[in-house]
């Protein structure tokens, strides 16, 4: 038996619409960065809380939120959302633009919270009917703070079956949902390399080392890790996205710097291209009398994998929700990361993307001081949310 009728959805959700995209807004003009979710934590478990839900508070620094509804002894599903905005300034000039000078909700993560209440607000309401329990997770500190992982740690998860996460994909057309079994978003690692040389005279190099010189090599050698150490037939990226060194034109400074991030779609990738940087790093400056330090970030992203079955499971709860044309399996991951990852290692789940492209619209890519969550989506997104814990546990 479903879990409601589509009609009586379709009435509930339409409804609840003007409040949610409110709510949406709220949070839009609220933007807090990673683990400073203070207020964002307050207005969601306040919302929360009035729809009846009981809320947990305290995860992951403080910010992180749970609430739970459904019978006590049925299989427990997880739907997570994440809460924090970008160190970016807005430039959009919405009439509900960023309130916050230098922070932004860049990443659509104000629409994910509020399609999330959304969906709490009218499971709870049916809660008798369900068959699982519902967990919803709010978590801090996605951007570069992989709050996930905190939240995994502190036992968000525990006697969870299933874990879902859902974000707005500006490539996708509007309401639509794109699904990659397996390796689909990449793991992340954050390096910083610096070469030590001896600082001399620009007009007598042989008079010291040159971390320049060694640095630039440093740079292009890095480069030969995707194209002679790595499988050809699996994605990576290394990419240095910051070089620094010396103050002018006369001098051969002491030392460089240089960071990056390398992009892999498996563990065992990742393993081996965060060994090959260091190996490279220190090998080429030692080739020009200069000395590598290289040091990881310790919030590195694991690759995050979609298990099959779950994506099989989602696949059908779209389809019963939006029709069959709304869904789409996709082959191209994405080298973008993603800390939902964490979950998906200690639970199998899925990770879906929600089409936010407008009809004949080019929007602002994630991260732009452009972009914005799209309205219209918000009912899909909440459908979806309804339909893969109303249909939980699968029975036949
Ligand atoms: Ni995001």
């Amino acid at each position: 038996m479903p879990f409601l009728s589509q009609k009586r959805l379709d009435a509930e959700i339409g409804a609840l619409i003007p409040e949610i995209t409110a709510l949406r807004h709220t949070l839009h003009r609220h933007p807090d960065i990673r683990y400073e979710e203070h207020w964002t934590s307050d207005c969601i478990a306040g919302y929360l809380a009035q729809a009846g839900i009981h809320v947990r508070r305290g995860y992951a620094g403080g910010t992180g939120l749970v609430g739970e509804i459904g019978p006590d002894d049925g299989p427990i599903i997880a739907l997570r959302a994440d809460m924090d905005g970008l160190e970016l300034q807005e430039i959009t000039g919405l009439t509900y633009a960023s309130e916050i000078p230098g922070h932004m909700h860049a990443c659509g993560h104000d629409g994910h919270m509020a399609m999330l209440c959304g969906a709490a607000v009218v499971l709870a309401r049916h809660a008798e009917k369900l068959r699982c329990r519902v967990r919803f997770i709010f978590q801090p500190g996605e951007e570069m703070g992989a709050g996930g992982a905190l939240m995994v740690k502190e036992g968000v998860l525990d006697g969870v079956a299933a874990v879902f996460g859902m974000h707005g994909w500006p490539e996708f057309p509007e309401g639509t949902i794109a699904l990659k079994p397996g390796y689909a978003m990449a793991g992340a690692d954050w390096f910083s390399i610096t070469v030590q040389g001896k600082g001399c005279h620009a007009a007598a190099p042989d008079s010291g080392i040159d971390p320049i010189v060694a640095a630039a090599h440093v740079v292009l050698s890095l480069q030969s890790i995707v194209s002679r150490e790595l499988n050809p037939c699996e994605p990576a990226v290394v990419s240095v996205g910051r070089l620094s060194a010396g103050t002018a034109t006369n001098i051969i400074p002491d030392r460089a710097e240089l960071c990056g991030t390398i992009r892999t779609l498996s563990p065992e990738m990742q393993e081996k291209a965060r060994a090959a940087v260091t190996r490279i790093a220190h090998g080429t400056a030692a080739a020009y009398g200069a000395k590598a330090s290289v040091s990881f970030d310790s919030n590195s992203y694991a690759p995050l994998y979609n298990d099959p079955d779950m994506c099989a499971y989602a696949k059908q709860a779209v389809q019963a929700a939006l029709g069959n044309h709304a869904f789409r399996e996709v082959d191209s991951p994405s080298m973008a990361a993603e800390d939902f990852a964490f979950y998906l290692r200690q639970v199998a789940g899925a990770f879906l993307w929600l089409g936010i492209r407008r009809p004949g619209g080019d929007p602002p890519p994630l991260h732009s001081p452009r972009f914005d969550f799209n309205d219209a989506v918000l009912p899909a997104g909440i459908q979806v949310w309804i339909s893969l814990a109303g249909a939980f546990p699968k029975t036949d």
